[in-house]
């Protein structure tokens, strides 16, 4: 069992895909470096193993080292998704004195122009390929992380090289999910079928010429699945995320499902809420299934795929998933694949406090 803790939502990147929700929640909200570790000691006591801290931008918060402690002492393996901007050497040497034991860091794009304006950063992609240096020299390993999307997908050759280059163990190629942030871009970053089957093409013709070298994993866009992906595993089987402010998710996106709500690590124990909350309880199993799922043989694989998704789609997070192909909305997610793919719109709304109204807006 793995836990997402998302420290803080603040971040100084604005990707116009974050996976955060569309209100970010502020600073005075966030939980205290206590409760953080005491959240931290009941994942473990629950049976976590590892812990991904993540954000926003974790780094923010300049508990970070005490809170790897923290799980490190609590048994956890600790691993830092950062988008590495605001790390220095000293910085680092403290994280890894705490007991840091992998970076997962997320580029942007292949190269400068790509990546600073994507990420809304100015300098950031240097500054980035300068970290991943510091973090392979602190002797860690490294995930190098590459959102793709129809904006940045004719450099997925180069975003590979990259990640030789840097010295990555694993280079993890994920299009864009699209919940929050991404689905109000959706019509900026949905790739072309064609661009989707070249880019398969390339990650299968490279994982064989880079076997030994760099692992490869790759995460394909549901919209022009047949079948979904079995997201997080199974609602509430064996992933749990806190947001800053303490709330437990069954997925990062969880929030995205407006109808529903969430307990507060603050007010519960994580025990109590993973074993009985109302949301981690919603979908968890079959029995809540509606057909075709019910009666498909698929269903104890991808559990009806993604409650985001559906709620995405069609409003309800119960329905199947529409990238299913038996689903009966499975129309809605191809015909906004194709529409959007061919929509001609570069302009991104950024990930910032206050954005979510706004309209698209040039770097
Ligand atoms: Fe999965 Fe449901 Fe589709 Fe079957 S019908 S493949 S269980 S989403
Ligand atoms: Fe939330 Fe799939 S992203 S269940």
């Amino acid at each position: 069992m793995a836990l997402l803790a998302e420290l803080t939502h603040r971040c100084p990147l604005q990707c116009p895909y974050c996976s955060n929700p569309l209100n970010l929640e502020k600073v005075a909200g966030e939980m205290r470096t206590d409760e953080w570790l005491r959240a931290l000691r009941e994942a473990a006591d629950l049976g976590c193993m590892q812990v991904h801290f993540s954000g926003g931008e974790p780094t923010v918060r300049t508990d970070l080292e005490e809170l790897v402690a923290g799980a490190t002492e609590a048994g956890l393996y600790t691993n830092l998704i950062t988008s590495g901007v605001l790390l220095d050497e000293a910085r680092l040497a403290r994280l890894v004195a705490a007991g840091l034991e992998h970076v997962h860091l997320s580029f942007q794009d292949a190269e400068v122009p790509g990546g600073d304006r994507i990420g809304g950063y100015r300098g950031g992609h240097e500054k980035k390929i300068a970290v991943a240096a510091m973090v392979r020299a602190a002797g860690l390993p490294l995930t190098a992380n590459f959102v793709v999307h129809r904006q940045n997908v004719d450099r997925l050759e180069a975003m590979l090289d990259l990640a030789v280059e840097i010295g990555a163990h694993r280079a993890e190629i994920a299009n864009v999910q699209y919940y929050g942030w991404a689905l109000k871009n959706r019509a900026a970053l949905m790739p072309t079928r064609a661009q989707l089957d070249h880019m398969t093409e390339i990650v299968t013709a490279a994982r064989e010429r880079l076997k030994g070298v760099l692992v490869i994993d790759y995460v394909v866009p549901d919209y022009y699945a047949q079948r979904p992906k079995s997201c997080m595993g199974g609602w509430g089987r064996r992933f749990l995320n806190i947001s800053p402010s303490g709330k437990v998710l069954p997925c990062h996106a969880a929030e995205t499902i407006t109808n529903m709500e969430f307990d507060s690590v603050r007010q519960r124990s994580l025990a109590d809420i993973w074993a009985n909350s109302s949301a981690f309880n919603r979908f968890r199993g079959t029995d809540w299934m509606p057909e075709p799922c019910r009666s498909c043989d698929r269903k104890e694989i991808d559990w009806g795929g993604c409650r985001c998704q559906a709620f995405a789609i069609t409003g309800d997070a119960a329905r199947t998933d529409p990238a299913c192909g038996l689903s009966v909305d499975h129309g809605l997610l191809v015909d906004a694949a194709v529409s959007e793919s061919a929509a001609d719109r570069e302009e991104f709304v950024y990930r910032r406090y206050g954005a979510a109204a706004k309209e698209p807006v040039k770097a």
